[in-house]
């Protein structure tokens, strides 16, 4: 008899149905897994063939074949175990077939017979969902599941759990309840950066605009002192938003806590991360950083050392807010819409411009050690600053009065004047400044008379590019909205104009 248990396929965070049909006929004994399966799958046969036998049911001796259909859709991970066991015992005739028509089963098996986490339960919950099913998943998911907010959720922890479930008329495992949300992350304060201002100034902008920020400056200035406080500047998410990310963080198998992310990510990836661990991909598909970072931030520290071929990759999600990464014979997106902060010091020793401690091949260390950094990269970045070293006067001051909510107070209210403006434009795919671009651009922030004089004076002597001048523009709209200003003034230019940094060797970008 052919039996048909539904399971789902992950293509980037996007849910395919899958169907594992087993046929057990007459013939020599054989365990045959047929349709794109990769190794971990191929593997699901003696992890199935021990956890039955664990269990006492021994796989009868006959020729078992399972077709993963459909057949051009590639099959990774080790999810597809319990579904294959479902589909065998199903075959068998000891689950009801009625019974698993259902449901979507994933689960990975143990050689006893427990039942193992994977990657992607929530997606798949919400998949089921849509088509009316319950999911059948691993008992330490159960709460994730259950945030899709379907009633059929069954969560045992081993097959046997199951099997009683459905012999005992179906009473036996009770629906699990969505898993209570963690404790947010401690997010430090600015109120414990002393001195700094235009930094502190610069960091303000970053967070209501949405643009990425570079900061350079020699080491113990405080530059990842500033960059940790960012989140604690931005916007709580929105319900959509919130579902997103933690769809992603659900397929990478690094939900904490089983249950929604509800606090913008800070992700701060080591400089020696590979491409694959930082933009995705590799051997099993997996989000990389910049996606586990998406509506959050993401902190590269001394960015001249990260690998170039990483940094590179970087580009295309900069600029298009998702990334695409090529499988085997198909391709797979993450959504990467995250805000950078980079951090570097301005050559390597550090400590460039500093005569007693600056090395002796300074300052052509500098360029060399900038240069690692290409020019497109640095181009999509909105705000350059400088971070001098602390000034042991500040630090012998008293801590600043302004906290991290005050200005989080004005963040918002730059934040909501930005949505309302891109609602009138009929541009509700822009959700902030650094976002906007072209005709659009040029409309919401199209300079006053002075303005327009000092940036295009501006433009020529700093021979500005087109995306240059765009920046300007864009930084520039922040910083009005922040102070509430309609229009785009002199001052609001000259401010975004001081944001820029000349490199060595490269002239000002
Ligand atoms: N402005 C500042 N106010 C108070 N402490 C500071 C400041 N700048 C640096 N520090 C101290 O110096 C340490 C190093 O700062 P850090 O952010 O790691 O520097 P960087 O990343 O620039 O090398 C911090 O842990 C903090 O104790
Ligand atoms: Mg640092």
């Amino acid at each position: 008899m052919t039996a048909v248990v539904r399971t789902v396929a992950f293509a980037g965070i996007e849910v395919l149905p899958v169907e594992v049909q087993v046929a057990i006929s007459n013939g020599l004994p054989s365990f045959t897994i047929v349709g794109l399966p990769d190794k971990a799958v191929a593997e699901s046969r003696e992890r199935v063939r021990a956890a039955l036998t664990a269990i006492g049911l021994g796989l009868p001796p006959k020729r078992i074949t399972i077709n993963l259909a459909p057949a051009d859709v590639q099959k990774e991970g080790s999810h597809f175990d319990l579904p294959i066991a479902l589909g065998v015992l199903t075959a068998m005739g000891v689950v009801p077939l009625e019974e698993m028509n259902g449901y979507v089963a994933l689960g990975e098996l143990g050689l006893n017979g427990s039942l193992a986490p994977v990657a992607g339960v929530l997606p798949a919950a919400i998949a089921a969902n849509a088509e009316d099913r319950g999911l059948i998943c691993p008992g330490a998911q159960g709460g994730e599941a259950a945030w899709a907010g379907g009633a059929g959720v069954l969560a045992p922890r081993s097959l046997l759990e199951l099997i009683n479930h459905f012999k005992g008329g179906g009473g036996v495992l009770s629906a699990p309840q969505p898993a209570p949300i963690p404790e947010p992350p401690s997010v430090p304060d600015l109120k414990d950066i002393k001195g700094q201002e235009t930094a502190k100034r610069a960091l303000e902008i970053a967070a209501a605009g949405g643009h990425n920020i570079l900061m350079m400056g020699p080491p113990g200035a405080g530059k990842s002192m500033l960059a940790q406080r960012l989140p604690g500047l931005l916007p709580p998410m929105t319900a959509a938003e919130a579902l997103e990310v933690s769809m992603i963080h659900s397929v990478a198998g690094q939900l904490a806590g089983n249950a929604i992310v509800r606090h913008r990510p800070f992700r701060d990836p080591h400089h020696s991360a590979s491409t694959p661990a930082l933009v995705g991909g590799g051997l099993r598909a997996k989000p990389g950083e910049i996606s586990l970072a998406h509506r959050g931030v993401l902190f590269l520290d001394e960015l001249p050392e990260f690998n170039r071929q990483a940094l590179e990759a970087l580009r295309q999600p900069l600029e298009t807010g998702k990334v695409v990464v090529a499988r085997a014979n198909s391709h797979a997106a993450y959504p990467a819409r995250f805000q950078l902060v980079a951090a570097m010091n301005p050559c390597r020793c550090g400590y460039l411009g500093d005569p007693q401690l600056a090395c002796s091949k300074a300052p052509k260390c500098a360029e060399d050690y900038q240069n690692k950094i290409s020019g497109p990269m640095f181009d999509r970045i909105d705000l350059h600053i400088d971070v001098p070293p602390v000034d042991p006067l500040d630090l012998s001051m008293p801590p600043p009065k302004e906290d991290s909510a005050a200005v989080a107070q004005r963040v918002a209210k730059a934040r909501a004047i930005q949505v309302a403006r891109f609602k009138t434009e009929r541009a509700e795919h822009v959700t902030c400044n650094a976002e906007a671009d072209g005709e659009l651009l040029e409309k919401i922030a199209s300079p006053d008379t002075d303005g327009r004089a000092l940036l295009t004076q501006a433009a020529e002597r700093m021979r500005l590019s087109a995306r240059g001048y765009h920046r300007i523009l864009r930084v520039a709209r922040t910083i009005a909205d922040l102070e509430g200003a309609p229009s785009v003034k002199r001052a609001h230019i000259a401010e975004a104009l001081s944001y820029r940094r000349v490199m060595p060797g490269r002239g000002l970008n």
